[in-house]
């Protein structure tokens, strides 16, 4: 077995466990996490939590995917032997940095964070914004510190999180008068963001536009074909228009860059017929899928394997966070007396 090997930089990520993972997740993260493992310490946090800050109506949703996002993870490829997996409700030292990091951050900065503005929108809270919610925020930069990540992976809707976890380690190293957290960045992927199949801007589940990671293939090709493409583009011979064409887009996310600039100048030029592009991604996502899919199947037989992977991690990980929480208690000088 392969360990990780110390003073390697570190690396926290999470995702919040409602549903299983797709390919947006995958293109926005789950790639890099596969290939950063090997050359950083690298922890993934199930953010049950976090996922409880607009689900709390629902626990049963929460609990129930806590095992399917391990599930996603280990079938992309994420090794328990190099990344350790844990579950973020079993490390107390993430709730007890939120606690501080609260007095630290103001209603006013929550209410800025364009992510939750956006957020507060999608679902509708209107002024019913669960207290919760608006402060997950300070809770990620908990998630973040008590790890002390340096690098975090995410897609770029997370980027104002990281922010926020800046300025509350600023905040903390300026008082104290010595850097005891260091700051993260966040570890952008170079490919925009994934569009859903429809084009619009975002894969969702919820939304009913996402491939799933473990999609069977007649899913995967019946996703691919009723794709959006361009809606000008009506006979063969008549010139298409690449961008805003998700078929496109996901070609540069998943197919090969001489391949994907040839087919785009023949589409540009007319003579390149929809259903000859979509054939070509259909391939493409069926040969990136099927091994994920396997994969998961063969997991998802053993969930006492799956189980002991996160009991494992999480026991792992609590020693490292529950360090670092006596670290920030002492140099910022709080509840340290008995
Ligand atoms: N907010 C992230 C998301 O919705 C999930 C998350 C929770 C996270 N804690 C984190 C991401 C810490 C990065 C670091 O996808």
């Amino acid at each position: 077995m392969t360990m990780p090997i110390p003073n390697r930089p570190v690396i926290l990520t999470g995702d919040r466990p409602t549903g299983p993972l797709h390919l947006g997740h995958y293109v926005g993260s789950l790639k890099n996490r596969v290939s950063l493992q090997t050359s950083h310490r690298q922890f993934l946090l199930v953010a049950d939590c976090q996922a409880l800050t607009d689900n709390a109506h629902d626990p049963d949703k929460v609990r129930h995917n806590v095992l399917e996002v391990v599930l996603d993870y280990l079938a992309v490829g994420i090794d328990p032997a190099l990344t350790t997996i844990c579950l973020q409700s079993s490390l107390p030292a993430l709730a007890e940095l939120t606690q501080l990091y609260l007095n630290l951050v103001t209603v006013a900065r929550l209410e800025r964070n364009p992510t939750v503005k956006a957020e507060i929108a999608l679902r509708g809270f209107g002024r019913d914004i669960p207290a919760g919610f608006l402060c997950y925020p300070v809770a990620q930069a908990a998630d973040i510190t008590a790890f002390k990540a340096e690098v975090v992976p995410v897609g770029e809707d997370q980027v104002p999180m990281i922010e926020q976890t800046v300025e509350i380690v600023r905040r903390i190293n300026r008082q104290v008068g010595r850097q005891v957290l260091p700051e993260p960045r966040a570890l952008i992927p170079t490919v925009g963001r994934l569009p859903g199949i429809d084009g619009k801007a975002k894969m969702s589940k919820s939304q009913g536009n996402a491939i799933g990671l473990s999609a069977s293939s007649e899913d995967i090709r019946a996703a691919v074909h009723a794709m959006y493409t361009d809606p000008g583009h009506l006979r063969v011979a008549d010139p298409g228009q690449v961008e805003g064409n998700a078929v496109f887009t996901y070609l540069d996310a998943f197919g090969d860059r001489q391949e994907v600039a040839a087919l785009k100048a023949r589409y540009r030029q007319g003579g390149l017929g929809d259903m000859v592009v979509k054939r070509r991604l259909e391939e493409i996502l069926q040969e990136l899928i099927a091994p994920f899919r396997e994969r998961r199947r063969h997991l998802a037989d053993d969930p006492v394997f799956v189980l002991n992977i996160l009991r494992r991690g999480t026991e792992t990980a609590r020693e490292v966070t529950d360090a670092v929480l006596d670290d920030v208690r002492r140099s910022f000088g709080v509840f340290t007396f008995v």
